[in-house]
């Protein structure tokens, strides 16, 4: 593997492989010292175009577990923009010596563009409304913690499916490693053809919670809205939003998860967010494992693991 853009290179062989090394490195964190000398020596820099908390930290995080050097460029998203100005960072960014570049920006497609730029690896946080590989593989992590296998399982995924990077990459991801996704959302906040998506959809959360294994939220993208897509926030609430009542419709082993930022009262009930059902704040502690899988598997194989402070 050379860049990490898009959940579909992988394949399910790739996914598996990526979850395996992932259970060493939440060992590594789990340690006194978590840190190994995996990656020293090498140079990961931070390319954020858009808002990040969770994504970034967590590389961040990721790369110094692994004694990495990392660079960081801050982005205005009001002065830099694509074309030139891209180019440029990007080749000034790669002169100075970089190992791998982690990028999110705001438009389809950049990750691509830059691996044209750099020698570097690239790997993709985010390029606009179109995948975001390293979220789905935490969280299909995340289910592998709770369920032996996705195979058979039923995945609903609620809420702005229009404009998530999150669902695009989700969805395939889960349904590479066998579950069936129904996509739950009005009519205005699906995409205007599904055709060639492997989903069911529904408008109708009540009818789908009772067979879900996992509740899989999303947040309303307004940044990404250029319209009026709904009458209301409350109005979601009331037609799509994870309830305490709702709760009850779920079987007993039934997950909820989110990727963050949550907007407790819209998409998900602030008591639900903090039930034992809900595994959000897994989901962030295995982004850092799986993080630290990934720049290994980019920039460190074959570099002993087991070498670090215990
Ligand atoms: C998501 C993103 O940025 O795509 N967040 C994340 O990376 N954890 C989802 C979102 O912004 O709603």
């Amino acid at each position: 593997m050379r860049h990490l853009l898009s959940i579909e290179d992988l394949g399910a062989a790739g996914i598996n492989e990526i979850l395996d090394l992932s259970d060493t490195f939440v060992e590594v964190s789990g340690r006194s010292i978590p840190k190994v000398p995996a990656l020293r020596g090498k140079t990961v820099a931070w390319l954020f175009y858009e808002d990040s908390t969770r994504t970034r930290l967590s590389f961040e995080t990721a790369a110094k577990r692994l004694s990495a050097d990392t660079m960081n460029f801050g982005v205005s998203s009001s002065s830099v923009n694509k074309g030139e100005g891209l180019r440029d960072t990007v080749e000034t960014i790669t002169a100075m010596g970089v190992d791998a570049i982690v990028v999110r920006h705001a438009s389809p497609g950049v990750p691509w563009q830059i691996t044209r730029w750099t020698d570097a690896c690239v790997i993709n946080a985010g390029d606009g409304w179109h995948q975001h590989p390293t979220q789905a593989l935490l969280d299909c992590y995340t289910l592998r913690q709770h369920f032996d296998s996705l195979e058979g399982r039923h995945i609903a995924i609620v809420g702005d499916i229009k404009h998530s990077r999150v669902a695009r990459s989700d969805l395939l991801a889960f349904t590479m490693l066998g579950a069936e996704v129904t996509l739950v959302a009005p009519q205005t906040l699906l995409p205007p053809s599904l055709e060639g998506w492997p989903a069911k959809t529904s408008h109708d959360i009540d009818a789908v919670l009772p067979s879900a294994d996992v509740v899989y939220l999303l947040r309303m993208q307004r940044e990404r809205m250029h319209e009026a897509l709904l009458p209301s926030l409350r109005e979601y609430r009331a037609g799509y939003g994870l309830t305490l009542d709702r709760c009850a419709l779920l079987a007993d082993h039934a997950l909820v998860m989110h990727p963050g930022p949550m907007n407790r009262g819209v998409e998900i009930d602030p008591e639900v967010a903090d039930l034992d059902r809900s595994v959000v704040v897994e989901q962030v502690a295995n982004g850092v494992a799986v993080r630290m899988a990934v720049l290994y598997l980019l920039l460190g194989s074959g570099v002993e693991l087991t070498g670090g402070a215990r």
